[in-house]
C-alpha cells in the first residue's frame, strides 16, 4: 500500500524527479557516454539494444530510474531519469540545435530563475526550450514562435508527453512579422533564426516596461553586425558578443629531467638508481595537453539590455 502511495504521487516530468518509470514516460536507455537513446516506456513494447531486448512490461515499467536492467543477451544497461542535457544529447534533430555549453551561457547571462517569463524563436528541435523551461519552473513561462508548422507542432507534442506544457505556449508564427505574441511580459528573450536583426523590434516589445535581457545566437559574424546594429538602433544598451569554446585538456605522463643544481650529489638523493651511471634523473609528472586545433565554433552570442536609463 504505502509502495502504490508513493508510485502515485512522484510522477516524472521533465522539471520534477519521478522515482518509479512510468507508462507513457520517457527513460533514457544508457549504454554507455556514446551509446543511449530515449525509450517511452508503454506496455506490451519491446526495445532492442546490442545487448538483447528490453520488454517494457517487466524490465521498465515499476522499474526505479537510475535501475541496471538485465537485457535478453544478458548485457546489461541503465534507465535514467530524462534532463534537459540528456535530452539535449539525445533529442530527434528537425534542426540544428543549441548544445549544453552554450546553453549554460546563456542561462547565466540572461539571468534565468525560477519564475522568468521567457520569449524565444524559433523552437526547432526545443534544445534549449527544455533547458529554459526546467530553468523557469515551477512559475515561470516560455513563449516559443516558430514558423515551421511540423516543428511547432511536434515541440507541443513533446511538452505534453514530458509534462512540462503548463510551462510553455507554442506560436506557429513568423516573429519577424507578428513577433512573440505577447508585449511588456519578458524577462528575457531568445532568437536562434537567420535574420534576428528583423525581430529586434518584437524582442523589445516583448520585455518588460522596466527592462531585460536579450540575446541572439549567429553563427557568422556578419549576422552578427548587422544584429549589433539593430540593437543599438532600438536602444538596446551593454551589446556585448561572446563565443564559448569548450577546451578539452588531454592529462598525460611525462617524464622530465630533473635540473642539476650543481651540489654534485642531489641527484643521487632524488633517484639512487641513478648512481654512478652518468645519466641525469627523470621524475614522471602528469601535464595537461591542450589541443592543436579547436573545432569549438558554434556560434557568437550576443546579449544586449533593455533598460529605462
Ligand atoms: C536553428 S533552429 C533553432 C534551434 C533551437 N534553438 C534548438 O536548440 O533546438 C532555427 C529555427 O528557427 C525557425 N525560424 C527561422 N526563422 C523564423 C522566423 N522568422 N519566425 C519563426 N521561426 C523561425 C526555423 O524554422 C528553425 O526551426
Amino acid at each position: 500500500m504505502l509502495f502504490c502511495e508513493v508510485y502515485l504521487a512522484l510522477q516524472m516530468s521533465f522539471v520534477e524527479y519521478g522515482e518509479y518509470i512510468r507508462e507513457g514516460d520517457i527513460a533514457i536507455v544508457f549504454l554507455g557516454h556514446e551509446s543511449m537513446f530515449p525509450v517511452k516506456a508503454q506496455h506490451g513494447t519491446q526495445t532492442q539494444t546490442k545487448y538483447g531486448v528490453i520488454r517494457h512490461s517487466s524490465d521498465l515499467i515499476g522499474k526505479r530510474f537510475g535501475s541496471k536492467v538485465t537485457c535478453s543477451k544478458g548485457g546489461w544497461v541503465y534507465v535514467l531519469h530524462p534532463t534537459p542535457e540528456l535530452w539535449t544529447q539525445n533529442l530527434p534533430h528537425r534542426t540544428q540545435i543549441l548544445y549544453s555549453t552554450d546553453i549554460s551561457m546563456i542561462t547565466i547571462m540572461l539571468e534565468l530563475k525560477p519564475g522568468s517569463v521567457v520569449c524565444e524563436s524559433g523552437t526547432g528541435s526545443g534544445s534549449l526550450s527544455h533547458a529554459i523551461i526546467r530553468t523557469i519552473a515551477p512559475t515561470g513561462h516560455l513563449y516559443t514562435v516558430e514558423f515551421h508548422e511540423q516543428r511547432a507542432e511536434k515541440a507541443a507534442e513533446e511538452f505534453r508527453e514530458h509534462k512540462v506544457a503548463h510551462l510553455a505556449t507554442v506560436k506557429n508564427q513568423d516573429v519577424c512579422k507578428e513577433g512573440f505574441g505577447v508585449v511588456g511580459v519578458a524577462d528575457a528573450v531568445f532568437l536562434d533564426i537567420p535574420s534576428p536583426w528583423e525581430a529586434i523590434g518584437h524582442a523589445k516589445a516583448a520585455i518588460k516596461e522596466e527592462g531585460g535581457q536579450m540575446c541572439s545566437f549567429s553563427p557568422c559574424i556578419e549576422q552578427v553586425q548587422r544584429t549589433c546594429l539593430a540593437m543599438h538602433e532600438f536602444g538596446f544598451k551593454e551589446i556585448t558578443t561572446l563565443e564559448v569554446l569548450l577546451r578539452i585538456y588531454d592529462v598525460r605522463s611525462v617524464s622530465l629531467q630533473l635540473p642539476d643544481f650543481g651540489d654534485g650529489d642531489s641527484t643521487a638523493e632524488r633517484d639512487p638508481k641513478e648512481t654512478g651511471t652518468g645519466q641525469q634523473a627523470t621524475a614522471v609528472c602528469n601535464s595537461c595537453v591542450t589541443p592543436r586545433g579547436m573545432a569549438g565554433h558554434t556560434g557568437y552570442l550576443t546579449f544586449a539590455t533593455k533598460s529605462l536609463l
